[in-house]
């Protein structure tokens, strides 16, 4: 299979394009947040001009380029493929402020309850429009009725920019959540404002990771780990999971995946008992992270219910973690009552 090096100018993102994937989804897999549309050869977004190398066509495109692009050497990122390695000029969002504010018009496409107190909601774009986001990041979500809407993280990795995902935790005082639980169906509307929040991977040479994540806090960790592991990254990833009864851990098995399928990634699943708390709870977590090696060293995501993130974050700093490199995500959502 044909692999390739790519490199973007200005900055030095580098990235392999491997056999017929195009230079778009090449790049976004590797986690490169360059400017995109539709994925599909119409708006012209992803045109980007080849300083050095040559493209090959991999799919056909509407989009029809002025004779000054094509003297300039133009070319659209989502229909070429690599035919030697690659020098290309393309702007880099250098972080979640530059990527542009989108309004998509969604399909609701998948409905699955793990338990009561859990629904994970998938949403389709058109085939045309793609949201264009960083691993982490929220949408604000709301319906056509007028009724209020509600912001939640996307569980999903950026590269499938088409099939949105929620992990949403029943909640009576979210009227949009409620109305999710009990009245949606496959077929609905929903309508995506974002990306909105700074929630993501830090833009700077890779350091260890460790995720803690508690209840559906584990929805924008499961969009960070994917594309962390989409990007081959070989720095240690500890994710450490805290579910109480209620919510339990939904996705244990995926975490467990990953554990068995990656040598650097390890996961341990704590258990928030019925009447722990916030002290015991701490005391868990303390133990759990004795068990890490370098905790110091790690850049730290934390996401979940405000009380949580909270005890988390003063137990984090204890271990040595600095402030800089701590990121924290506070759930819109109660904190699921343990007892
Ligand atoms: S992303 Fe729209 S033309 Fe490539």
């Amino acid at each position: 299979m044909a692999s390739w090096k790519v490199r973007l100018t200005p900055g030095d993102h580098e990235f392999r394009v491997e056999g017929e994937e195009s230079v778009l989804e090449s790049a976004l897999r590797a986690g490169v947040s360059v400017g995109y549309g539709c994925r599909s050869g119409n708006c012209g977004d992803c045109r980007a001009r080849v300083l050095s190398g040559e493209v090959r066509k991999v799919r056909p495109h509407d989009y029809v380029f002025n004779e000054a692009e094509k003297l300039a050497g133009y070319a659209l990122m989502c229909s070429v493929t690599p035919a030697s390695d690659l020098v290309i000029e393309m702007d880099v969002a250098a972080g979640p402020d530059q990527i542009p504010l989108q309004q998509i018009t969604t399909t609701v496409r998948g409905m699955e309850r793990p338990n009561p107190q859990v629904l994970i909601m998938r949403m389709q774009t058109p085939r045309t429009r793609r949201l264009r986001f960083l691993a982490g990041q929220q949408v604000r979500l709301s319906m056509d009725d007028g009724s209020p809407g509600s912001t939640q993280p996307l569980a999903n990795c950026p590269c499938d920019d088409r099939n949105l995902v929620l992990h949403l935790s029943a909640d009576p005082r979210d009227p949009f959540i409620a109305r999710c639980f009990d009245q949606v169906e496959n077929g609905e509307q929903v309508e995506v404002e974002g990306p909105l929040g700074h929630f993501v991977l830090p833009d700077e040479t890779p350091r260890p990771l460790l995720f803690l994540a508690c209840n559906t806090g584990f929805a924008p960790v499961r969009s960070l780990v994917e594309n962390v592991l989409a990007q081959e990254i070989t720095e240690e990833i500890d994710l450490i999971w805290v579910a109480d009864k209620a919510t339990g851990h939904y996705q244990d098995n995926l975490c467990r995946s990953w554990q068995d399928a990656f040598d650097n990634v390890h996961y341990q699943a704590v258990d928030w008992k019925s009447g722990m708390g916030m002290d015991a709870l701490s005391a868990r977590l303390r133990t759990a992270l004795a068990g890490i090696d370098e905790p110091a060293r790690r850049h730290c995501f934390i996401s979940g219910p405000g009380e949580f993130v909270q005890m988390a974050r003063e137990v984090t700093l204890a271990t040595g973690i600095l402030p800089d490199h701590q990121r924290v995500q506070e759930m819109p959502q109660a904190t699921v009552n343990p007892g």
